[in-house]
């Protein structure tokens, strides 16, 4: 029996660790996990939305760190998980994805010598201004077992010396949350909520080098302005994004009938809401990923990815911040876009859960 502790911190990180606990509770004769929740996110549309419908337990120890710089938020996650990690003495821990509670949690458990998993290891945008870039390189480097999405994610970490044996390519674990809930989404009433027409587009934003920067997104608010004129764009705003509209005066510059804000939606309907979409404008990671899943256009406005899978499958164009061409390709993908069959990456089939699982119950074979 492994007992497990699995760390979830912020949005991205809950709709990975579902599928994971429910198949560890599943498979309870091997597995005794623990939820933990940091707490980086930490109100009800960042948090307790997505627990309710990804239908997680209640966690079982809750950090409550809240926010602060990344020193203090990295650092009061590792103040108050070490104490967890001494009294629970766990087998593993399971971290997931790239943010702040990431790279906390496997440090801690790094100093203690207990095992750390780490799933959606390997990815890169090797551009190490981006906070989680910096989370990733270094969770890597210190965890015990790395499981990948994507055959690049292998090449990237073998590139980077880490034991081949340590590295086990078990597809995308988002996916499988995508694939159970989709069914469920559908009966959300956001198209409702907000009278959609049946064309519409939805953007996203969120990253400090897009949102912190008031030129950057000024660009970025002009461009969606300039889509608006042809299709309404739904922008569910970010608390970090929230916050600079504000603070930098842009939050009356949109004209709703062309962009309309929301607040941060909860998962079913975010799911429902990118299902119908004819495009969608992003800098997140995750929607890039459920994009390609679904098979819907995506313009990723940023210089880099780190999940050129995406683009690979021809769903994503990475298309940077200036305004021009950010309307220009919208124009191009709305008129090219013709919904195909969609063709997922390999392992993106819904049963990384099973195989995290799986691998977690070989690495501890193999060390005894
Ligand atoms: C974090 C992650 C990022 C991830 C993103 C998804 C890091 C370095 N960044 O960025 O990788 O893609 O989450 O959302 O770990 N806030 C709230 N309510 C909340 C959470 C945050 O109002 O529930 C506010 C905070 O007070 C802060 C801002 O949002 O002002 C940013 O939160 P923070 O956790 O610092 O980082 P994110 O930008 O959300």
């Amino acid at each position: 029996m492994l007992k497990t502790i699995v760390v979830a911190g912020a949005r991205p990180n809950f709709m990975k660790v579902a599928p994971i606990v429910r198949a560890m509770r599943r498979r309870a004769h091997e597995f005794a996990p623990l939820l933990v929740h940091t707490g980086q996110h930490y109100d009800a549309q960042m948090s307790d939305a997505f627990l309710r419908d990804l239908a997680l337990p209640e966690p079982d120890v809750y950090l409550g760190v809240g926010s602060g710089t990344h020193a203090e938020q990295t650092a009061a996650v590792m103040v108050r998980f070490e104490p967890v990690v001494v009294r629970e003495r766990p087998h593993w821990v399971v971290v997931v994805g790239d943010v702040n509670s990431t790279l906390a949690c496997a440090l801690v458990c790094a100093k203690l010598c207990v095992r750390v998993a780490h799933v959606e290891a390997g990815l890169r945008s090797y551009d190490r201004t981006m906070p989680e870039e910096i989370n990733r390189l270094l969770t890597d480097q210190i965890a015990d077992l790395l499981l990948t999405p994507s055959p690049d994610a292998n090449e990237n970490l073998r590139r980077e010396g880490i034991a081949p044996e340590k590295i086990r390519f078990v597809g995308n674990v988002m996916i499988d949350s995508l694939l159970e809930n989709l069914e469920r989404a559908a009966s959300s009433d956001i198209h409702e909520r907000l009278r959609l027409p049946r064309d519409y587009a939805v953007a996203t934003l969120h990253r400090p080098s897009n949102v912190d920067d008031p030129p950057t997104l000024a660009r970025l608010l002009d461009a969606f302005s300039a889509i608006g004129e042809r299709l309404p764009v739904v922008f569910p705003v970010h608390p970090r994004t929230g916050a600079r509209l504000v603070e930098f005066g842009l939050d009356d510059a949109l004209d709703p009938s062309h962009v309309r804000l929301t607040p941060p939606l909860g998962y079913l309907d975010f799911l429902r809401l990118l299902s119908g979409a004819r495009l969608v404008l992003t800098d997140s990671g995750g929607i890039q990923e459920e994009t390609t899943a679904l098979g819907i256009p995506c313009l990723t406005l940023r210089e880099n990815t780190e999940r050129p899978i995406t683009v690979e499958m021809g769903t994503n164009r990475v298309v940077g911040t200036d305004s021009g061409r950010i309307v220009g390709e919208a124009m191009r993908a709305l008129e090219a876009h013709n919904r195909s069959a969609v063709a997922r990456p390999p392992l993106w089939d819904g049963q990384t859960a099973e195989r995290i699982l799986d691998a977690l119950i070989e690495a501890s074979a193999s060390r005894g």
